[in-house]
């Protein structure tokens, strides 16, 4: 039997690369000790399907067939343990992977023998196999999807030739952010120097899982909490949260205005249960509905002095984080447009004259986010560009003196997620 590791990173694998799906949440949930080899091997495989595919292709006795998908599967595992975790030893990344081709719902059994000989033969020499890899071109690696979300992060900068750049830094894993909901710290955190609140860990501290539990802190991408350190000096009683599971933002605004009331919505039940459970464990005083925001909006008579419409996207600024992004179906778009439009239309009709509209997605692309404003500001002349962020978040042409309306943190200077946004009042 595989180990229960290698099998998750299979499924997983299956999951994405058959089903063109997300790796589930909690993947990786009941594999202990071995859980960080699980993440190393599953993150170097999705990201660099691309070239273990291409290394593989000439090493076939005929490179003019394809492989099925068990076969590409268990020699993209073989083939990422033996060249860049030289920790596993070349008889458990041969064998198990071996043994994976074997396993009817993950492998291809007639294709045992093959991967058996490959992998074999790659073992021999594992730095010569982990240079052919690293030789092999780092575009192989990107989906088109990926390719035209790294033109759309550059493009609004004017460094579109500084993709490759940009794709390597996607390819380290992320350093998480946190921020302290109350108490102490613990031990390891360091201040972000360019982020009051955000903090740090350490190098070589562990992650503060019984900290994070006992909702004395939480997890927050710096790009999150950027958006969120706006300068507002308006009175601020009424917010709506419209989009607001999993919280992080909702605490955030909770945290930020003392004393507001607030609503958060949110339309999928069970996102919404957590959502109510994760602000009751924080102290976090809310009224979670769950419902479709749009519907709501539409029907509510009640205005809001500070709206943040975080909305549904592709989450193409999210691929550091999820490295399965570029090889997801990619067929929401349209529908997702769509969506943003009629939530910045309802959310715009809600907010109350001298209020603060924050639009946000975590995505790139220009029809999810800049594409949105000049349809906004023909449809709605009343309402005026905030300029709420320091000037760096935005791009150069954007910056209103010291300060932006828009939000487009630069992907190659600004370490966080992709995020996009712009900040509206109202006459
Ligand atoms: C980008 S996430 C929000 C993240 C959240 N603001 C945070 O920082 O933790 C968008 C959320 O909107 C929810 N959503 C999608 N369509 C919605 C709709 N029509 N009405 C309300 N919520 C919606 C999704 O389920 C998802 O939880």
């Amino acid at each position: 039997m595989p180990t229960p590791a290698r099998l998750h990173v299979a499924h997983a694998l299956h999951e994405v690369f058959g089903e063109k799906g997300r790796v589930p949440d909690v993947w990786d949930r009941d594999l202990g000790e071995d859980a960080p080899l699980a993440q190393a091997l599953l993150g170097l495989c999705l990201r660099h399907w691309g070239r273990l595919q291409a290394w593989v292709k000439p090493n076939l006795k005929d490179p003019s067939r394809g492989v099925p998908l068990g076969t590409q599967v268990t020699l993209a595992m073989g083939l990422a343990q033996l060249a860049w975790l030289p920790g596993v030893s070349d008889h458990a990344a041969v064998n198990e992977s071996v043994e994976l081709a074997g396993t009817r719902d993950l492998g291809f059994i007639p294709h045992k023998g093959l991967v058996n000989a490959v992998l074999r033969r790659a073992a021999k020499d594992r730095p010569a196999l982990a240079a052919e890899l690293d030789a092999l071109p780092a575009s192989l690696d990107r989906s088109p999807a990926a390719e035209r979300a790294l033109k759309a992060a550059l493009a609004p900068h004017g460094a579109e030739g500084e993709i490759e750049a940009l794709w390597m830094r996607l390819q380290q894993p992320p350093r998480p952010s946190f921020r302290l909901l109350r108490g102490d710290l613990p031990e390891g955190m360091e201040p972000d120097v360019d982020l009051a609140g955000c903090w740090r860990l350490a190098e070589g501290t562990p992650f503060p899982r019984p900290w994070l539990e006992a909702a004395a802190g939480m997890v927050q991408d710096r790009s999150s909490q950027a958006l969120l350190a706006y300068a507002w000096d308006r009175p601020v009683t009424r917010i709506l949260d419209a989009c607001a599971a999993p919280g992080g933002k909702t605490t955030t605004l909770a945290l930020r205005h003392p004393g507001a009331a607030l609503k958060a919505l949110e339309v999928h039940p069970r996102r919404a249960a957590r959502l109510r459970q994760t602000l009751q464990q924080r102290g976090i005083e809310a009224q979670v509905i769950q419902v479709d925001a749009a519907e709501w909006l539409e029907q509510t008579e009640e205005t809001f002095d500070l709206i943040l419409l975080d909305a549904p996207c592709t989450g193409s600024g999210t691929m550091q984080k999820h490295p399965e992004w570029p090889w997801l179906a990619h067929d929401e778009l349209e529908r997702l447009m769509g969506l943003q439009r009629r939530l910045l239309a309802a959310a715009a009709e809600r907010l109350a004259p001298g209020g603060l509209l924050i639009y946000a997605v975590c995505s790139w692309l220009p029809e999810e986010g800049a594409a949105h404003r000049p349809w906004l500001a023909e449809a709605r002349p009343d309402l005026h560009p905030a300029a709420v962020w320091p000037a760096t978040l935005g791009t150069a042409e954007e910056a209103e003196g010291a300060a932006t309306a828009s939000f487009r943190p630069h992907p190659l200077r600004w370490e966080g997620e992709g995020f996009q946004g712009f900040a509206l009042t109202r006459d």
